[in-house]
């Protein structure tokens, strides 16, 4: 049980992220007797669970080899682990650089320089990419259409102020910090700057002969930002929780944060969600409602970057003050962070259309959503992880069928969200996220759909959910429904709290884990489930898998994952940057993406990052000849003092001393022209 409005100390784990998940979950107690008892089954089912990885699968129906079944899965010849500072890829591909941020692609087409205004800004690409889709111009199929000419869609996660002002030039500061004025505000530009480096970048893009592509200037292309206008929709719209002074009707609200991974609907739109939105607010009141502790709202000092304290104290900028006296000290902003955490989907072939956040897929720090193929009469079914060491992942189901015809963003406002419970014995079951059931009641605490909603994470802690070791991207077999979860560390992790789902206490390496829905139905309540591979040293994850990663395959940190149409699986990895290329983690290098065959469990290096970054977001063209990957902050290993001594160690894509690292996306080609994997 919570308890509201009480002053909280927060807790940062050591990469500073806040600690929230500090419930007792009590029916984990009560599934087992004693500790002792608990260690006897983890020990026989933690075999059961992983023994079963690599014996084909547990999982049905795993044989058919689709389209371009007389290629090789895995083709390539794996390349080593590189602490280079540069892009790595397979003998006989090319990789080129596409859209860093600050390329122009709308207005008036500023060039790239550090002296960008924030106006300008929000005319060019955004920083910090991370998910991503490729449109098809066509504007019919998320998969289908054009392989030469399309909307590439990028999702941009956050920014580094230091890298982005020429006011921090010189300064001792870190990647989160930001430039301060004397006087203890901020300059209202460089706030501008920052929230429109955040959000979506929307860009035409055409390949050229030689597989080289460009931007391609076209009314569609578009800026999506922390300012711009959206609507709430499902069961939150309109409820007391989200009225604000901008949406006093409780409807809609402004921007959109932290957009880490994404979706696209079985309707042609994208979705992007919002992940670490909580620290951008600030709430240093005596009372701090549940709605912002469990999420890790600040408490103390300054927001992450301090919007709030915009010198020209506008609405929209100190409304980030999310206290009862707000940072103006006459307004109340404290329902501005309950419009935040959650799905939002973007028309992306519509650029007057008003991007909507769908409340019913639950409010918590999305990483992103993968849904099951549509069948036309059956319900939509997707999924999403909430990343942060022991939160949980989450599935939705429509109420209504698809209807190819007629298919929309309705079918995300009503339904059911479901949150995951694995058991020791290797099954699962989806608990449901319903007022009225399961306990989510107003004696409980719970007053309407709504409520349960915006404390997503408090509702899963009634049912008793399984705590996760930070659930990041999940990808669907597209032979067979089969789903997959990257979970990617949870050094937090005691040895009293490993479960078989997240078998390893400080789990530093993370793992990747898969399911089945009973009956190969997608709406069904129960599943079976078994983890994919360990990752990790080769020497740790030999002891616990039975088969050991080795020189062409060893990662840690699974993040982004995906499915190609031919059902190869790419993992792309995130070590953190106080780890990378430190102490264990060297043997891991800079972070890659790798490719693996599910049905054999061989997993190949494919590519490597170069310093300071990760490798985030991953699409091909529909005739899988072109793929894109996102390289995100790179040089975001430069220390304070290195910063401040100009010593910055990427230079990463312009390789040019004098312009900084800057996050892009990379176009991956063949050389033969070939499928990208083959
Ligand atoms: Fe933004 Fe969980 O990675
Ligand atoms: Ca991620
Ligand atoms: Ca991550």
């Amino acid at each position: 049980m919570y308890e509201e409005n009480t002053r909280y100390t927060q807790q940062f784990d050591r990469d500073g992220e806040p600690i929230c998940n500090r419930s007792n979950n009590p029916c984990f107690s009560s599934i087992l007797n004693s500790r002792l008892q608990r260690r006897q089954v983890l020990r026989g089912t933690l075999a059961a669970a992983i023994t079963s990885m690599f014996a084909g699968s547990i999982l049905n129906g795993l044989k058919a080899r689709p389209a371009n079944a007389s290629t090789p899965m895995l083709g390539f010849k794996a390349v080593p682990i590189s602490e280079a500072d540069s892009i790595v890829v397979p003998q006989g591909y090319t990789a080129r650089v596409l859209i860093p941020w600050g390329e122009p692609i709308s207005g008036s087409f500023p060039s790239y320089s550090l002296k960008n205004t924030g106006a300008e800004q929000g005319m060019q690409v955004g920083q910090h990419h991370d998910g991503m889709h490729f449109f098809p111009i066509e504007g019919k199929s998320p998969y289908e259409g054009s392989s030469i000419d399309g909307l590439l869609v990028v999702n941009h996660e956050y920014v580094e102020p230091r890298y982005t002002h020429a006011a921090a030039v010189g300064q001792a500061l870190g990647p989160d910090d930001f430039p301060m004025k004397e006087d203890g505000t901020r300059d209202t530009d460089q706030v501008l700057k920052e929230m429109n480096g955040h959000g979506v970048s929307i860009t035409r893009i055409s390949r050229q002969s030689g597989g080289s592509w460009k931007v391609v200037r076209d009314p569609r292309n578009r800026r999506i930002t922390a300012l711009t206008p959206m609507e709430i929709r499902g069961p939150v719209r309109g409820s007391d929780l989200i009225k604000t002074k901008y949406s006093p009707d409780g409807t809609r609200t402004r921007g959109t944060i932290n957009n880490c991974a994404h979706g696209v609907t079985p309707w042609n739109t994208y979705l992007t969600c919002e992940e670490n939105w909580a620290r951008y607010f600030l709430n240093n009141d005596e009372d701090v409602p549940r709605d912002h502790e469990r999420y890790g709202v600040s408490t103390d000092g300054t927001s992450r970057y301090g919007w709030e304290l915009a010198d020209n104290k506008a609405d929209e900028y100190i409304r980030f003050g999310a206290s009862a006296s707000g940072a103006s000290a006459t307004e109340d902003y404290r329902n501005e962070p309950n419009t935040f955490g959650w799905v939002v989907e973007i028309d992306p072939f519509n650029p007057k259309s008003t991007p909507v956040k769908h409340t019913y897929l639950g409010r918590f720090a999305h990483e992103g959503v993968v849904f099951q193929p549509p069948v036309e009469g059956q319900p939509i079914v997707c999924y999403s992880g909430d990343d942060a060491r022991f939160e949980y992942i989450y599935k939705y189901v429509s109420a209504q069928p698809y209807n190819q015809a007629t298919a929309s963003g309705a079918l995300l406002d009503d339904g059911t969200l479901y949150v995951a419970r694995f058991n020791e014995d290797g099954t699962g079951k989806w608990l449901a996220l319903k007022f009225g059931e399961n306990g989510l009641t107003p004696e409980n605490g719970f007053q309407d759909q709504a409520d349960v909603l915006v404390n997503t994470r408090t509702a899963a802690d009634f049912v008793c959910a399984t705590k996760m070791d930070r659930p990041e991207w999940g990808a669907i077999d597209p032979r067979n429904g089969n789903v997959y979860f990257t979970l990617t560390n949870n050094s937090n992790r005691e040895p009293d709290q490993v479960d078989v789902a997240n078998p390893r206490p400080k789990n530093d390496w993370g793992h990747i884990i898969r399911w089945s829905e009973s009956g190969k139905n997608p709406t069904a309540t129960s599943f079976k489930w078994d983890i994919f591979v360990l990752s990790g040293p080769e020497d740790d994850s030999r002891k616990l898998s039975g088969r050991p990663l080795n020189a062409d395959n060893i990662f840690a940190n699974p993040d982004g994952l995906w499915f190609d149409a031919d059902a190869r699986l790419w993992i792309q990895t995130d070590i953190g940057e106080s780890s990378q290329n430190q102490g264990e983690f060297a043997q891991f290098g800079n972070n890659q993406m790798l490719a693996a065959d599910t049905d054999t469990g061989e997993i190949r290096r494919f590519l490597t990052g170069p310093i300071g970054q990760e490798i985030t977001g991953v699409v091909t063209t529909p005739d899988q000849r072109t793929m894109f990957i996102n390289v995100q902050h790179p040089g975001a290993t430069t220390s304070e003092e290195e910063f401040a001594a100009g010593k910055i160690n990427s230079r990463w894509p312009n390789k040019n001393p004098e312009i900084y690292p800057r996050s892009a996306t990379v176009v991956i080609t063949k050389d033969d022209g070939g499928v990208i994997g083959t």
